[in-house]
This record gives C-alpha cells, sequence and structure tokens, in this order.
C-alpha cells in the first residue's frame, strides 16, 4: 500500500555521534550517550534519525574521509553499540538512516594504500589515475580558497589521482564493476545491522564519469542509480535513499527516476537556496518559482526540506544580485562566507536570534512540498564559532544543560567545545533549561512538529500557490483525498492584511486555525480576510466544522 512509504510524512533529526553526547567522559560523543537520548528525540517528535559518518577515519572531513566501511569509529564505541542503538531506535519506532560516503575513501583507507602501492595491486584500478598531469586539473574543485587541484601527484605511485574533494580523498572508480559490487555490499551490511537507509553522499559525483580526459559539467551514469535502488529494495522493500544531488531542475527526474527507479528522496537544493532569499529579501516570487520547477516527480518520490545542514549554506544556483541580498542580510563579513558561494553560519545567529524569524523559518520549512530535516540544536536556536575553520564552526557539540561544557560530556577539555558565553553559550542556550520553559524554542519546535506529522496532505499532496494580494505572503494550499489545508506566511517584517478565497467550493468557506483552534468563515463573495503580523505564519484546514468526519483514513 502506498501509505507504507514512511519517508512521506516523516521527520528527520540529522546529527553526528561525535558531537551528540559522551558517555564516558572521553570528551567524544558515543552510540552509548547517543541511545541515552533516544528519549529526548521521541519526546521531540522526529520520527527517523540520520547519522553523519560514524565509521573509522583519521577525521580530516568531519568523517567524510572514510577508512573502514565496515566499521565503527574506536571513539565512538564497536558495532556491537552500534546495534543497541539501532535496536533501541527501532523500540521507540524511530528510523535511523546513515551516510553513505561512496564517491572517495580516506587516502588511509587499505583500499588506497595497496593501489598506490604498485600498479598490479588488485586495488589499483579502484581509483582514477593519470601519469602525466591532466589539462583540466585545476578545475571542479568543491572547495575552491581551501582546494587548489583535483589530481595530485602521489610518489609512491608516481602518478596522479582524482579527488573531487580535499586531496586526502581519493576518487573511487565508481565505473569498476568491482568498485559497484563493493558499494552494494556495503548497504547490504548495513541494512543487515538495522537502518533503514542511506543518506547518499555526492550523488552526481558518484556516478560521473572520472578520467584525465573529463572535464565540466559531470556526465552521469545514471544506470548506477538503479542499481542501487534494486538492490535496496530487494534487501530490504521500504528501506530508501536520501541523495545529496545539489542539480538543476531540469535534472531532478534523471535523478529520481521517471519510473521511480532511481532515488527515493533528494534534498531539494533549489528549494533551500530560494528559501534564503525570500527570508533575506521579503520577496516570495522566486521561491514560488524554485517550488514549481521542482514540483515534478514521481508518485512515490519525495523531496527532504531543510533549512541548514552541517556544510556551508550553498547559495551558488542563485543569481549575483540574489546571493548578495542573502550575504549582505545573514553573512555580511566575509569571515562568515565560506567557497565563493555560501554561509557557514547556523540559523539562530543568521536571523539575529529573533524568535519571530526563526518561527516564520521554521514554519516554512514545516510547510513546504517534502520531509523536513532539522539538524541537531537547530531545535534550541544553537550559535556557531565563528573562530574555528570552515565549515567546524556549525559542528559544536549539543548544549544540553548549564552545566560544565553544557552537559556534553564530562572531560575538562573536550577537543570539541560547546560554546561557551555570550548570547549563545550553553550557559543560556541548552535542552534542559528550554524543556521547563513552555514558550521555549524546543517546545514550540515539539508542537510543531506534532501539527506537521498530523497535516499529512503536505507531504502526500498536490500543491498550489494561492493569490493572497499581499506582495511577500506566501499562501499554499494541499489537496489531498478530499481534504485541503492552506499555509499563509509574511516574508515582511510589516503586519499585512491578505484576502484570499480557497478557490474550493462549499466546504471551502470554512477554515480552522490549527495553532488556535480557530473557526472562520468566508464572506459573501467567498473570500477570507486575515491580518498577518510581522513575519506571521498560519496554517489552516479548509473545509471546516465537519472535517473530522469526512478525512479519509490515513
Ligand atoms: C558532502 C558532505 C560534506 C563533505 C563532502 C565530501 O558534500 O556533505 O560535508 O565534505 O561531501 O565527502
Amino acid at each position: 500500500m502506498i501509505e507504507d512509504l514512511w519517508y512521506k510524512n516523516a521527520v528527520i533529526y540529522c546529527l553526528s555521534v561525535d558531537s551528540f553526547m559522551d558517555s564516558n567522559g572521553d570528551g567524544v560523543g558515543d552510540f552509548e550517550g547517543l541511545e541515552r537520548r533516544l528519549d529526548y528525540l521521541q519526546g521531540l517528535g522526529v520520527t527517523a534519525i540520520w547519522l553523519m559518518p560514524f565509521q573509522p577515519s583519521p577525521g580530516r572531513d568531519n568523517g567524510y574521509d572514510v577508512s573502514d566501511h565496515y566499521g565503527v569509529d574506536p571513539r565512538y564505541g564497536t558495532l556491537g553499540d552500534f546495534v543497541a542503538f539501532t535496536h533501541a531506535a527501532k523500540q521507540r519506532g524511530l528510523k535511523v538512516l546513515i551516510d553513505l560516503v561512496v564517491n572517495h575513501t580516506s587516502d588511509q583507507h587499505p583500499w588506497f594504500r595497496s593501489a598506490r602501492s604498485s600498479p598490479d595491486s588488485p586495488y589499483r584500478d579502484w581509483y582514477v589515475w593519470s601519469k602525466t598531469k591532466p589539462p583540466h586539473a585545476h578545475e571542479g574543485m568543491v572547495f575552491p580558497g581551501v582546494q587548489t587541484t583535483t589530481w595530485t601527484y602521489d610518489r609512491e605511485a608516481k602518478a596522479y589521482y582524482f579527488h573531487r574533494f580535499y586531496e586526502f580523498q581519493p576518487d573511487l572508480n565508481t565505473a569498476n564493476p568491482m568498485v559497484q559490487a563493493e558499494i552494494l555490499k556495503i548497504m547490504g551490511f548495513w541494512i543487515q545491522l538495522g537502518v533503514s537507509g542511506f543518506r547518499m553522499d555526492a550523488v552526481p559525483f558518484v556516478i560521473a564519469r572520472k578520467g584525465p580526459d573529463v572535464s565540466g559539467e559531470p556526465e552521469e551514469q545514471f544506470g548506477l542509480l538503479r542499481l542501487f535502488r534494486e538492490f535496496l529494495q530487494w534487501r530490504q522493500g521500504d528501506a530508501i535513499i536520501l541523495a545529496e544531488a545539489n542539480v538543476l531542475p531540469k535534472q531532478d527526474l534523471d535523478y529520481f527516476g521517471d519510473d521511480a527507479d532511481r532515488m527515493h528522496m533528494m534534498f531539494n537544493f533549489q528549494v533551500n537556496q530560494h528559501l534564503f532569499y525570500a527570508l533575506a529579501s521579503g520577496d516570495d516570487r522566486p521561491l514560488v518559482k524554485a517550488l514549481k520547477k521542482t514540483r515534478c516527480r514521481p508518485a512515490s518520490a519525495q523531496w527532504a526540506l531543510f533549512l541548514r545542514n552541517h556544510d556551508e549554506l550553498d547559495l551558488g544556483r542563485l543569481t549575483e544580485a540574489q546571493r548578495q541580498t542573502v550575504f549582505s542580510a545573514f553573512g555580511p563579513d566575509p569571515g562568515m562566507q565560506l567557497y565563493d558561494r555560501g554561509i557557514r553560519r547556523r540559523l539562530a545567529p543568521m536571523l539575529g536570534g529573533d524568535r519571530r524569524r526563526l518561527e516564520l523559518a521554521y514554519s516554512l520549512m514545516f510547510t513546504l512540498p517534502g520531509t523536513p530535516v532539522l539538524r541537531y540544536g537547530d531545535e534550541i536556536g544553537m550559535g556557531d564559532d565563528l573562530a574555528l575553520p570552515e565549515r567546524e564552526c556549525a559542528r559544536t557539540p549539543m548544549q544540553w544543560s548549564d552545566e560544565p561544557q553544557g552537559g556534553f560530556t564530562r572531560h575538562p577539555t573536550p577537543a570539541n567545545l560547546p560554546i561557551s558565553g555570550g548570547p549563545y553559550g550553553y550557559e543560556h542556550v541548552n535542552a534542559a533549561e528550554q524543556r521547563h520553559d513552555p514558550q521555549s524554542l524546543l517546545n514550540w519546535i515539539e508542537r510543531i512538529i506534532r501539527m506537521r506529522k498530523e497535516v499529512p496532505e503536505i507531504g502526500w499532496g498536490d500543491f498550489s500557490v494561492l493569490d493572497a494580494g499581499a506582495p511577500g505572503v506566501l499562501a499554499i494550499r494541499y489537496d489531498w483525498r478530499n481534504n485541503a489545508v492552506l499555509c499563509l506566511h509574511n516574508l515582511k517584517a510589516e503586519p499585512q492584511e491578505v484576502a484570499f478565497a480557497t478557490g474550493l467550493d462549499g466546504d471551502g468557506r470554512h477554515l480552522i486555525d490549527l495553532l488556535t483552534g480557530e473557526r472562520s468563515l468566508a464572506d459573501g463573495n467567498d473570500r477570507h480576510t486575515v491580518l498577518l503580523e510581522g513575519y506571521g505564519y498560519r496554517w489552516y484546514r479548509v473545509g471546516g466544522l465537519d472535517y473530522l468526519l469526512k478525512r479519509s483514513p490515513i
């Protein structure tokens, strides 16, 4: 049954084991600590957890430089701890997704060590080599300003190797059938240990043709996506792949597969960037365009909606003028910007800690078409430490309480220090304090999650953008199985009166405000008039008093 697609009405919470909760006092988060915090996550209402890489790694790219795909980094625990965790999550009805990093490995991975040691190594062809420096070696860097090349000479191999990312992350030769078979084996391994799917890292690069003669935009081998999907579905029917693919809308169907035979989910980078532009400028028109451009997807596929993630806020798909607008609103200092395209701050400081704007941003994330993905710490409005390099500034430990080290660890001097002092320090911003305050951001997020789960129309339905007659007010209606929901968002700081018709006859004249329970009826011309506060928002169920009776079972 189509209702079985759990990811359609899920709320995903992304975290790094490393910085979530330390149980043994060694200063590093671990699986046991995470397990103890599962009740917190269940209480928050999230339904799935996405774990960032926790496999053994030299840790030069926050774990995205994996040196053993079949293990748990000893700092975080053992495979036994991992299984205890997936079991405990399952008992609470929480799904677990893990990062699948197979575009590249660490240069310390035994495969690469063997490959570089001899041209006759069985792993030589698992990587991408060139005897001479390829002509495009200074193109295609993902981290401009930090990374200077995509081909680095290896003295031991006496050859250049290709790396789309940092030089310590040699790319796997994913066209090699042996590498493909190994990727399936890795997926099969973790599925067996209790995960419900993968956030696949850097998908366009995983499936790109690689070699010394390749330059320009990636030339994708889409057949690979079908291979991954089929394998996964045969092993475990309800497992999914959530693709990290920052691509143009015209390519969306290539990734989803027009027969729903490729990726189940993708992050909607297009909407993400235009959403930040809308928040910065008060102009919702480019966001509406982005929503319409990414409307098309197979019925069983789903967008993942997010505000901030563990990387920089990538604004590379905006026009130069739009990007500058977002920079000047949310990251005016060069030190807040990164890689010539993005902002590296957390959400709360970007929005000046303004509660009204935070609620507006979250309300949008929870009501735009797709499945919301929260990042740990954002639920309490955590800040960043811009003294840390690159993206590390937004990866500081979770702030649990006002105890030393924010309750994250008993260790007096952990390597990854929680933010202390200032408006975002753990002394002021922490989960314990917010739990006890009914008006806190944490409790508001909990309420909005509960509400979002009760409105499956957003995850499942079709949307239409209504004319609210006021610039900067976004009005979206969702329809699903004879039910309709309407969401209004005022992107401007000033209050605005909006007048609109729901576009539905009869019952469409009734609105129930889902946040307050208030009911209202349209005027004689079938129009509703609402006064929205500056940055105000409303969620309505359309259809009035008897909607509960009429509502189809879900
Ligand atoms: C993805 C990750 C990023 C990482 C990169 C290389 O873009 O999100 O954090 O640095 O892949 O693995």
